[in-house]
Parts: C-alpha cells; sequence; structure tokens
C-alpha cells in the first residue's frame, strides 16, 4: 500500500468500436466490468477516494459500485478534458493517480510503486512509461540530449512525424501521479488540437520547469487496453490466468485450465479438482476436497466440503457436504440439496429441498417440493407444482419411498416413513406409513394374441 492518494478514473466515450449497447467499461472480464478492475486495484494500492469521468447519459453510473465518485464531463473531447471535468470533485491536498477505465489488467503494485515514485521525485508528475512493447500508436516518449523529460508526440496518425519520433521505443502507458492543484492551472492553459484537450500537453508545460518524473515499468500488461471485442478476449484471458493460478497456489487442481471459465468472485477450497470444460460464475463457493467433474455449470451456487457434480447445471442452489450431483442434473434457483444426499441423471430440482441422504436418482422433476431426509424417490416422479395460475407445495416425509412414476398433485403431503405404487398419481395426502396406491386395476385378457391373428386379412 502506497501513501494516501486519490484515484481518477477516465471513463467518458462509448465505445463504438465494442459494436454494442453496453457502454465499453462495463463490459465484463471474468464477471466483472472492466472499469471494476481499475477500481478495486486503485483501492488495493491504497486510494483513499475513487472519482470516475462519465459521460452523462452513457449509463457507465448505473454499472459502478458503491463509494465511487462521478465526475460528469459535459463540455470537451479528449483526456485533457475529462480531467477537467473532476476539478471540483478531486482534493487538493493528495497526490492524483490517474488511470484510463479501459486498461482493466493494471496491477496494484503498478500503482502503489507509481505512487511512491511520486513521493519521492517532487515533481509536478510522475508518468509511467515501457519500452517492452510494440510503439505503434501510442505517445512517444521524447527526451532531450541529457535524458530528461521532453514532450509528448501521439503517433495514432504517423504522416508528417520525424523519423526519431518514429523510432522511439519508450511509450505513455497513459497512467500518472500527478499535483492535482498544478494540474488543473496546467491544463487551463492547454489549448485544443483537432478537436480534443490532450492531457499530455499539460506534462510538456511541466517539462520546461523541469518538473517531469518517470518510472517505467516491464508489466506489459498494465498497457493492454480495450477496443474492440478482440482486445476484451485477450484481456479476459489474462485475468482469467490469474485467477486460475492464484487458485492452483491455494491447493486446487485444474484438470485442463484452458478450457475452464472463471469469475473473479468464486471461492474454491483446498484440494478440490475442478474438471474441463467447468464454467463457475457469479459468487459461486465451493468447498474442500470437491470434485466437480466435466461440464459443470456454477452460478451464485454454494457447495459444501466433498461434495462431487459432473455434467450438470448448477444454478442459485446450495449443495450439502459430501453430496453427489449428476451427472446431466439441473438444479435451478432455490434448490437446496441435503448433505450426502444423491441427485441423478435427468433430475431437475426448483425451489425445494432435498433432505440430508435423501436420494433422487433418475429422470425426475421435483420443483417446489420438500423431500424429507433418507428418502427415496424412484426414477421418473414429477411433481405438477403448478396447476395453470399458481405453485404449490409438496411434501415428501423422512425414509418415503416412492414408486417408480409417481406423480404428486400439488399441493399434497406423503408421511414418514409412507410408500407410493408405482405409477400412482397421488392426489390425496397419504398418511404415515402408508402405501398410497392409485391406478387403473390390470386386466388381462386372455388369447388375445390368437384372436388378433384370425382377424387378419390373408394376404
Ligand atoms: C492516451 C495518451 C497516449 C498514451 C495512451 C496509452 C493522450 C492524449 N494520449 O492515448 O499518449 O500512449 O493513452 O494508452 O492522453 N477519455 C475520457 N474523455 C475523453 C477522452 C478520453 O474520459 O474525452 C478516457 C477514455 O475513456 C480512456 C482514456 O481517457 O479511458 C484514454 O483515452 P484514449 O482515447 O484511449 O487515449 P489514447 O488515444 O489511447
Ligand atoms: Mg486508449
Amino acid at each position: 500500500m502506497a501513501e494516501p492518494f486519490t484515484a481518477l478514473i477516465m471513463a467518458a466515450g462509448h465505445g463504438t468500436r465494442m459494436k454494442s449497447v453496453l457502454p465499453k467499461v462495463l463490459h465484463p472480464v471474468c464477471g466483472k466490468p472492466m472499469i471494476g478492475w481499475v477500481i478495486d486495484a486503485a483501492r488495493a494500492a491504497g486510494a483513499t477516494e475513487v472519482v470516475c469521468v462519465t459521460r452523462p447519459g452513457e449509463g457507465v453510473e448505473e454499472g459502478l459500485p458503491a463509494g465511487v465518485t462521478v465526475a460528469e464531463q459535459t463540455e470537451g473531447e479528449g483526456t485533457g478534458a475529462a480531467v477537467l471535468a473532476t476539478r471540483e470533485a478531486v482534493p487538493g491536498e493528495r497526490p492524483l493517480a490517474v488511470l484510463s477505465g479501459d486498461h482493466p489488467l493494471v496491477a496494484p503494485e503498478v500503482i502503489a510503486s507509481l505512487v511512491d515514485a511520486h513521493a519521492g521525485a517532487g515533481a509536478a508528475v510522475t508518468m509511467l512509461t515501457t519500452e517492452s512493447l510494440d510503439p505503434a500508436g501510442y505517445g512517444r516518449v521524447m527526451r532531450t540530449d541529457d535524458g530528461a523529460f521532453d514532450r509528448i508526440v501521439e503517433t495514432k496518425r504517423t504522416e508528417g512525424l520525424p523519423p526519431e519520433v518514429l523510432a522511439t521505443r519508450e511509450v505513455n502507458l497513459g497512467t500518472y501521479v500527478f499535483e492535482p492543484a498544478q494540474l488543473f492551472t496546467a491544463l487551463d492553459r492547454v489549448g485544443e488540437e483537432d478537436g480534443e484537450i490532450y492531457l499530455t500537453r499539460a506534462i510538456t508545460a511541466f517539462a520546461a520547469e523541469r518538473s517531469v518524473a518517470s518510472a517505467s515499468t516491464d508489466d506489459p500488461d498494465v498497457a493492454q487496453g480495450v477496443n474492440t471485442r478482440a482486445d476484451l478476449m485477450e484481456v479476459e484471458a489474462i485475468a482469467r490466468r490469474r485467477l486460475i493460478t492464484g487458485h492452483a497456489l491455494n491447493g486446487v487442481t485444474f484438470a485442463a485450465p484452458d478450457t475452464v471459465e472463471l469469475h473473479a468472485g468464486v471461492e474454491i477450497g483446498e484440494d478440490t479438482r475442478i474438471g474441463v470444460g467447468a464454467s463457475l460464475l457469479g459468487a459461486t463457493r465451493i468447498g474442500r476436497g470437491c470434485d466437480i467433474g466435466p461440464h459443470v455449470t456454477a452460478v451464485d451456487t454454494v457447495i459444501g466440503d466433498r461434495a462431487g457434480a459432473a455434467h450438470s447445471a448448477l444454478i442459485e442452489s446450495e449443495i450439502g457436504e459430501e453430496a453427489s450431483i449428476g451427472p446431466f442434473s439441473y438444479l435451478r434457483p432455490g434448490a437446496r440439496i441435503g448433505a450426502r444426499a444423491k441427485v441423478g441423471a435427468f433430475v431437475e430440482v426448483k425451489g425445494s429441498t432435498i433432505g440430508a441422504d435423501a436420494k433422487v436418482p433418475h429422470l425426475s422433476y421435483i420443483g417446489d417440493a420438500d423431500v424429507g431426509e433418507g428418502a427415496n424417490v424412484a426414477a421418473g416422479n414429477i411433481t405438477a407444482n403448478y396447476d395453470g395460475r399458481n405453485k404449490h407445495r409438496t411434501n415428501i416425509g423422512k425414509k418415503v419411498k416412492t414408486g417408480v412414476h409417481t406423480s404428486f398433485v400439488a399441493p399434497v403431503s406423503v408421511g414418514d416413513r409412507a410408500y407410493t405404487g408405482a405409477g400412482s398419481v397421488i392426489v390425496e395426502d397419504v398418511p404415515e406409513g402408508a402405501l398410497g396406491i392409485s391406478r387403473p386395476q390390470q386386466r388381462n385378457v386372455e388369447g388375445y394374441a390368437e384372436r388378433v391373428e384370425e382377424e387378419k386379412p390373408s394376404p
């Protein structure tokens, strides 16, 4: 953590090259909006206040986390105009770190070390630069013969630029720490060029006072700006790799890390194994010693220790310790699976509790039901929970054993230790310990085959 500073994150501009209705900086990277990564990095580095520059009506404001100050850029174009929009919002007494909302991979350490470098430099600005990138399109850092900073030359358009500019490898990463009072005074004097106010012109002005310091980095990730969906894919791949490596160092095994989709907010316990093709999303929390097999999608789901799942979709559900899910289970919101319970192949559970040690192994739909501890729901059981207007609950008691192909027409209750007969449609409550059976009597028609053969017309 660096000494206290204010972070200013520039995020105005919809980002038309993303071809999206969503503003660029709200596009998620591993489930967290791009600008959220920058805000979190600034806070982790020790920012006491975060100010974001947005444009009115772009909808960025609605996507920002709590505690961020918004400054609206209502006039002017360019990075200088963006900073000028924050004059009222930025406290004068602390240094001001300027960051870009579309550079989500900026690491807290990079920000903190720039703030520290600035504290020791006594300059109006400390600028982050690198020589370890292809410099095309970046602002080049031009220095005098004695190595002092001279000016920044933009190279998005190269016609008419002197060869010594194009040969310069040192580029401006768009990440700076300023003395705010000096910054605003300098920007007031910067004029428009091509309809824009360039923040970098203020830095050139400080050069005349020999008041520019710089720090260089060879971490190219800070330079990964996002302008297109192709950039977004690259950035997400790096962010995901970092997350997976972090989990691996905490004791998680990934069978095929390059096939996993992983959100930043996911927690995974030690000794858990994550199989090929897993999508672990939202606020999913997975316990210790779990075996999350191939192709599990988990969204906002909590999984207890030593539980297992494979080839299943687990949406806003809770799974108890040592429970077993799948293959091919679909847990929908509000599914709560007890400890050691089993939900098996082609079973869908929604808004229901499956008690500890209960089993629903095959081909069932359990909706809006409570299944007691130790119950066994046989193959092909269906809760008829919806009468076309309202949902109703089914209650299946402890240690109940249902027959295959039982339908429960809710609202209906089956008492503890009761049974249902195979193929029954249960419309009335079954008392504790009773057998509920409802199916037409079987009738066998003797000699049926011969009769059919006699009636067949001869060929
Ligand atoms: C800027 C630097 C360039 C540097 C590069 C590094 C200037 C003039 N140039 O160029 O030297 O090499 O970053 O990536 O600063 N923004 C606003 N309001 C605006 C314009 C921009 O908030 O009116 C925000 C953008 O949302 C973005 C940031 O400022 O987050 C940077 O703007 P961008 O247009 O990407 O600057 P570059 O051309 O990349
Ligand atoms: Mg840029």
